[in-house]
């Protein structure tokens, strides 16, 4: 029985597209082309109307110039990336190749997935809402909700961070669960850049808080593949490749495996001394398991992340073949990162609830893929154990 259960967590992939999201791709798709110009029906803030808005800067990503402002009494946030030629940038992401897009062109098929990725998950928890997109004579524009400060926060409002998670611990578990639920599970998507100023934590007065992830996310299993290109922001299909060692096993990105050559690797002797130095709770790489006495971080990623060869045939899993990367990848990230669950259990300020968040980690950095819970499950026992909790404590 529970073998079983454990067989249908391990199978469950992303869902299938429904008509409506179809529709609804098909025509960001036709748009982005300029097979025609009008907007979405989803879509409520026009070229004109974001003009009209006084625009602050917000935050310089990478690869995005973000400002914030305020229409019709929201706060709204206006994200824009240069794009000199959009429809040729296109092309590129749907022609297959082994050299990466240049600079320009993959911020601009990175700024096109966020838009795929936020129309094809509207209305779930945790994924920013889009109000409306368009070209200009320098690239793409869109504006979103504004999800809110970065998770941690910066500066003077550290303090803001770390009084949630004392006093809401639960509450944020919820909410970051369900982002990630989201996106990964229900979406099929994968952040390999991951880290905590990819997500906003924003909260209004007497409403929960809700963790909303900004940064658009790569399609791994997504059924959105085709609509972004075999060089757009993806990453390879899960294939199982067959291996002896794990050092013939991908690892996933350096934000995310912490290893550098993109090759996987024993898992020993990795923490180097440096690393030992600079470490802290909000390094996306270690982690501090229980004891806090002891100091030393270990490996924040999961195994299939540095590169895993299975030993022997589990669920979703064969022998002798590399361990592919899941939402299963990121259970175990929220459990281990110490920006996430961490996070929340170094700052719990009630037992209780902190002996829940304990739990909880443990549950989530199972060594073996079939041992952790998939986000569903992960909120239903949490929603289980704080069922009995005073409302002041979640
Ligand atoms: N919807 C949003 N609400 C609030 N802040 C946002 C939003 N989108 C982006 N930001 C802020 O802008 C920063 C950069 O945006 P992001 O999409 O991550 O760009 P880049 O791809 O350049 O990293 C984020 O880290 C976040 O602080
Ligand atoms: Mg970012």
């Amino acid at each position: 029985m529970i073998r079983a259960a454990l067989a249908l967590a391990a199978a469950r992939a992303a869902a299938p597209l429904d008509a409506e999201t179809t529709k609804r791709l098909d025509h960001l798709q036709d748009l982005l082309h300029q097979a025609h110009t009008t907007p979405l029906p989803t879509w409520t803030v026009s070229h004109e109307d974001a003009d009209s808005v006084e625009w602050t800067p917000r935050a310089k990503g990478s690869a995005k110039v973000v400002e914030a402002g305020v229409l019709r009494g929201i706060s709204v946030v206006r994200k824009r990336v240069i794009c000199t030629d959009p429809i040729a940038t296109l092309a590129l992401t749907h022609k297959r190749s082994k050299r990466p897009l240049p600079k320009m062109e993959k911020h601009c098929a990175e700024a096109v997935a966020e838009l795929f990725f936020m129309e094809h998950l509207r209305g779930r928890p945790g994924i920013p809402v889009l109000r409306g997109a368009w070209y200009t004579p320098q690239g793409l524009e869109y504006v979103v909700d504004d999800a809110g400060p970065p998770l941690l926060m910066l500066g003077e409002h550290k303090k803001v961070a770390r009084e949630m998670a004392r006093k809401r611990p639960l509450r944020l578990a919820k909410a970051l669960l369900e982002c990630f639920r989201s996106f990964s599970e229900e979406g099929g998507y994968f952040l390999d850049d991951l880290t905590w100023r990819q997500f906003s934590v924003r909260e209004e007065p007497g409403r929960p808080p809700v963790i909303t992830i900004v940064d658009g996310p790569k399609a791994l299993d997504a059924p959105v593949r085709s609509y972004l290109g075999a060089s757009g922001h993806v990453l390879p299909l899960p294939n199982s490749t067959a291996c002896a060692l794990n050092s013939q096993c991908p690892a996933t990105r350096k934000h995310h495996s912490c290893i550098d050559n993109g090759v996987g690797t024993g898992r020993a002797g990795l923490v180097d001394a440096a690393a030992l130095a600079a470490w802290n709770a909000t390094t996306a790489c270690y982690w501090r398991p229980g004891s806090r006495a002891q100091g030393v971080p270990e490996r924040a990623a999961a195994p299939e992340a540095e590169g895993w060869c299975a030993s022997f045939d589990a669920s979703g899993v064969r022998a002798k073949h590399c361990v592919p990367w899941s939402s299963k990848t990121h259970v175990y990230d929220v459990g281990s990162r110490g920006w996430a669950l961490g996070f929340l259990e170094d700052h719990a300020r009630n037992a209780v609830s902190r002996r829940i968040v304990v739990g909880l980690r443990r549950k989530m950095v199972g060594k073996a893929v079939a041992a952790r819970p998939s986000f569903s499950e992960a909120l239903a026992w949490l929603a289980a154990r704080a069922s009995g909790i005073k409302e002041g404590l979640l």
